[in-house]
């Protein structure tokens, strides 16, 4: 299999679909390749676009402050986005454009390989949990095949709309407790201790 440099190359010279022709750079995705959380966003924006780095806008400053305040830096993490190229004016992904732009993301999370996925927003979401609503679903975890998917609001929302600051605050504690979880999911617990569960939907 290729490394995670070899795929951003690939990536850097993707014409497959129309947003090539609009871009000014490709975004593939930046961080940790042995990460054991990646977070998903939806498409670069007018920064991203612009310096070939995810979440580098007004919504990246605040994803940083949220994975700070579960003691996480954003270089330990991976930070990618369903589409690689901006959409023209921000408008939203296109279904042919999320089909074209699929078999990336698909590589990065077969490289990467993580424990946790975590989805920004919602055409980041139907990627992983079709069919359902947001505000039904977010801040609850789903396992499959070992990994755990959580879906939480794009941290743009909390930005545009305050009463959603705290609730992705509290969604990103979440995480905290996934990634202790995680770490020792095979642990046999202490005796009188509750063996950890997931609350899942
Ligand atoms: N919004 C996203 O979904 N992705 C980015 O990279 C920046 C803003």
């Amino acid at each position: 299999m290729s490394t995670l440099a070899d795929l951003h190359r690939e990536i850097l010279g993707c014409c497959a679909c129309e947003l090539a022709k609009h871009r000014t750079r490709v975004v593939p995705g930046e961080g940790d390749e042995n990460a054991r959380i990646v977070l998903i966003g939806e498409a670069p924006g007018l920064h991203e676009d612009r310096q070939g780095r995810p979440f580098v806008g007004a919504a990246g400053k605040f994803l940083e402050e949220l994975l700070a305040s579960i003691g996480l830096k954003r270089n330990r993490v991976y930070i990618c986005n369903v589409l690689k190229c901006r959409p023209p004016g921000n408008r939203d992904p296109m279904p042919e454009e999320i089909v074209s732009c699929r078999k990336w993301l698909d590589s990065q999370l077969e490289i990467i390989k993580p424990k946790i996925v975590v989805t920004l927003g919602r055409h980041s979401m139907a990627r992983f949990f079709p069919g359902v609503t947001i505000s039904k679903v977010h801040g609850r975890e789903r396992q499959e095949n070992g990994v755990i998917y959580f879906p939480m609001y794009h941290p743009a929302a909390a930005l545009h709309q305050q009463s959603l600051r705290r609730t992705i605050e509290m969604d990103m504690q979440r995480i905290r407790t996934l990634l202790d979880m995680t770490e020792d999911i095979t642990a046999v617990p202490k005796t009188g201790e509750e063996p950890k569960q997931l609350s899942m939907f």
